[in-house]
């Protein structure tokens, strides 16, 4: 029985990683209506560096965790490929506690809470992006034993939860759960999953006890001392603190080339793209592709590619045919290239590429342009330039990685590759995203959602 259980969470851990909240049903409404209210006036932006490793600069193993926070179960050839790779990590600054304490974590959209490295007295080479100490804040309370969170490529950190005040652009929140992590297995930095509250780590069990997959109720598991919650994650503490009308935010990561990027709490930046924002549901599965009673993740449908004058489907599908035959896309900034279906994969690789001995993978000629990849969803069409579809093996090298691979999964997984082409509006309250495509431009013209 213990096994089971045992194997039982473990699925279950692999599989509770993607998390969303809900989005306001006025939302296309409001997209297009630009009557001002008084309500929110300062946006809430929170900037990020984007932080680029690749095998040359950093091979210590530490930090391999961050950049796999995203669904996949990775096996050994995705990581010798991502390691020898070119990855971004989001970085934000965060200020925890009183008085607070600056600390860099990674931003993450595919999980939902917030956790941070626990300062260690045995800390040889000190962390360069800071951990906490909860003695030094007057303000910290424990809230609950047992922190666990553990992402798809199986890295995980355990502590206690908290409950402290958190500063970010001057918005102070108190009180915010958050997990204290004195162990975790990628210790770089802590993480800023701002998902959906229904992939919160504390409320796994609940979600099991659910599915059946777990023949305890809820009652039952609290008795024995192993019931879970949910909780307000930083994005509804926005909300529910009155900085924010609803409960979303946009997403902008930049151009390939840059250092920086932001998040915008609450409202979009209407100059960082072009044309208008198509609002797109999201699809109730989770990362193995099931269906599911409510949304854990930002899967969208992807109802084609198209390169030069081919499109690449579902093979079962056809333009006539309905949303059930069309595939899903997991919208996931926790990845760095663009995962598809094997038999896609492979058809693109063949057409665009060459499969490489050495680095086990199809590359090509960093030089080499070729055709636009054009992901459409509905009538939007995201526009993809192949040479952002190519990664650098190295600095000096001359050999790319082609950044269409096989995801060993019937749905795609869209990472930055894709998403650095995109502006999105992650709607939590409607369980919504709009997209469209990114405009590169210092330019601004804040939107609040009302
Ligand atoms: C991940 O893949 C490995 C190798 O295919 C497999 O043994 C393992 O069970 C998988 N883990 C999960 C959580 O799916
Ligand atoms: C945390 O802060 C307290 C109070 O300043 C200090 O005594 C303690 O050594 C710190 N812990 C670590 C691990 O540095
Ligand atoms: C935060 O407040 C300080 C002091 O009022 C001000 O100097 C600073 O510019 C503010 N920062 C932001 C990001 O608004
Ligand atoms: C999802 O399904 C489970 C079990 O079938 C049920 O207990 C739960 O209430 C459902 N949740 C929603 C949001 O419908
Ligand atoms: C985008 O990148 C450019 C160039 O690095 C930078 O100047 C700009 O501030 C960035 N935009 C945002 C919103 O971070
Ligand atoms: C695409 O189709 C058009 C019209 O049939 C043709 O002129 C063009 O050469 C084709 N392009 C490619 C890349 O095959
Ligand atoms: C949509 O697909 C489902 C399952 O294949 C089928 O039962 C249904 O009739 C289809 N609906 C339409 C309008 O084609
Ligand atoms: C934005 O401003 C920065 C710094 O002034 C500049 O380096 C960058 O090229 C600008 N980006 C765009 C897209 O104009």
């Amino acid at each position: 029985m213990m096994i089971d259980f045992i194997a039982c969470i473990y699925l279950l851990l692999a599989i509770s990683e993607t998390a969303p909240v809900s989005l306001p049903s006025n939302f296309k409404k409001s997209l297009h209506n630009s009557a001002n209210k008084q309500k929110q006036t300062t946006p809430i932006k929170l900037d990020f560096d984007i932080v680029r490793h690749s095998v040359s600069s950093n091979n210590d193993d530490s930090a391999l965790g961050i950049q796999h926070k995203n669904t996949r179960n990775v096996t050994s050839t995705d990581l010798l490929f991502e390691l020898e790779n070119e990855y971004s990590m989001y970085m934000a600054t965060i200020q925890l506690g009183t008085p607070g304490q600056p600390i860099k974590v990674s931003l993450d959209t595919g999980s939902s809470d917030l956790w941070v490295p626990a300062e260690v007295e045995t800390e040889t080479k000190g962390n360069i992006y800071g951990t906490f100490n909860a003695t030094k804040s007057k303000t910290y309370k424990k809230y609950k034993d047992n922190f666990k969170v553990t992402y798809g490529d199986l890295s995980s950190a355990i502590g206690e939860w908290g409950h402290d005040t958190i500063s970010l652009n001057n918005i102070t929140i108190p009180g915010l759960k958050f997990g204290y992590a004195t162990k975790s297995s990628s210790a770089v930095s802590g993480v800023f999953g701002i998902g959906l509250k229904s992939n919160e780590a504390s409320s796994w069990i609940l979600r099991a006890s659910d599915r059946g997959d777990i023949a305890l109720s809820h009652k039952q598991l609290e008795e024995l001392g192993m019931g879970g919650f949910y909780y307000d994650n930083y994005p509804l503490m926005l909300k529910q603190k009155g900085y924010v009308n609803k409960v979303g935010y946009s997403l902008y990561l930049n151009s390939s080339d840059s250092q920086s990027g932001s998040i915008l709490f609450g409202a979009v930046d209407e100059a960082k793209y072009h044309d208008e924002l198509k609002v797109l549901d999201l699809v109730n599965i989770d990362d193995t592709g099931s269906k599911v009673n409510t949304t854990v993740a930002f899967f969208v449908h992807l109802d084609e590619i198209a390169v030069d004058n081919a499109t690449y489907i579902n093979s079962n599908s056809s333009k006539e045919s309905n949303s059930s035959s069309r595939y899903s896309a997991l919208l996931d900034s926790g990845t760095s290239l663009i995962y598809a279906p094997d038999n896609i994969a492979k058809a693109l690789q063949e057409k665009y590429a060459t499969f490489d001995k050495v680095y086990k993978h199809p590359v090509c000629d960093c030089t080499q342009d070729g055709p636009d990849f054009k992901f459409q969803f509905e009538d939007k069409t995201i526009n993809v330039p192949f040479l952002d579809l190519l990664f650098k093996v190295s600095e000096t090298s001359n050999v790319c990685m082609f950044g269409i691979v096989s995801s060993k999964q019937d749905y795609f997984i869209l990472g930055d590759a894709f998403l650095r082409l995109t502006y999105i509006y992650y709607d939590l309250e409607e369980t919504q995203v709009a997209i469209a495509q990114a405009r590169y431009t210092n330019e601004s013209s804040i939107r609040v959602m009302e």
